[in-house]
């Protein structure tokens, strides 16, 4: 009997069974592709915007960050494939960055939101116990994304 299995049903914790591990490479795979596609939108739009809009480089400042975090959250999610037996793959998506900031805007908060729900999901997997903790902390960080997004919304009102 697998006893760690056991000590977490009793925790109370929802396990998934990890199946050879594919099923799990598969969605830490599709965050890496969304983190890596945000790294870059990010990037771009913070230069877009810096030129465009009065308050640009307060808001390129912003994307900026966004963009690095998002990064360091790709980077960590491939260590993980790796370890899992996996390999990190990456669909460049051209993604679209026209309009203006209010639509950029809206449309990143549904992706922190769709990555906070990413992350959830992925934490009800029996995962390493140390990738459970970053994993954590990478959720925490897309909750503190959609707050400033937020945030940056609601100061274009
Ligand atoms: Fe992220
Ligand atoms: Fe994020």
């Amino acid at each position: 009997m697998d006893t760690s299995r056991v000590s977490a049903a009793l925790a109370g914790k929802k396990m998934i069974e990890n199946k050879g591990n594919k099923e799990l490479i598969k969605l830490l795979n599709q965050a890496f592709n969304v983190e890596c596609n945000d790294t870059f939108l990010y990037s771009r739009e913070a230069e877009l915007f810096r030129k465009k809009i009065k308050n640009g480089a307060e808001v390129a400042a912003k994307f900026e960050k966004l963009s690095n975090t998002e990064l360091r959250h790709a980077d960590r999610v491939a260590m993980e494939i790796i370890n899992l037996g996996g390999s990190p793959v990456w669909d460049y998506e051209l993604a679209n960055d026209g309009g203006s900031l209010r639509t950029r805007l809206k449309m990143h908060l549904d992706k922190e939101l769709y990555m906070y729900n990413c992350y959830d999901s992925l934490l009800k997997y029996d995962l390493d116990d140390n990738f459970a903790i970053t994993l954590k902390g990478i959720r925490e960080d897309e909750k503190e994304h959609i707050r400033l997004i937020t945030e940056l919304l609601k100061g274009l009102r």
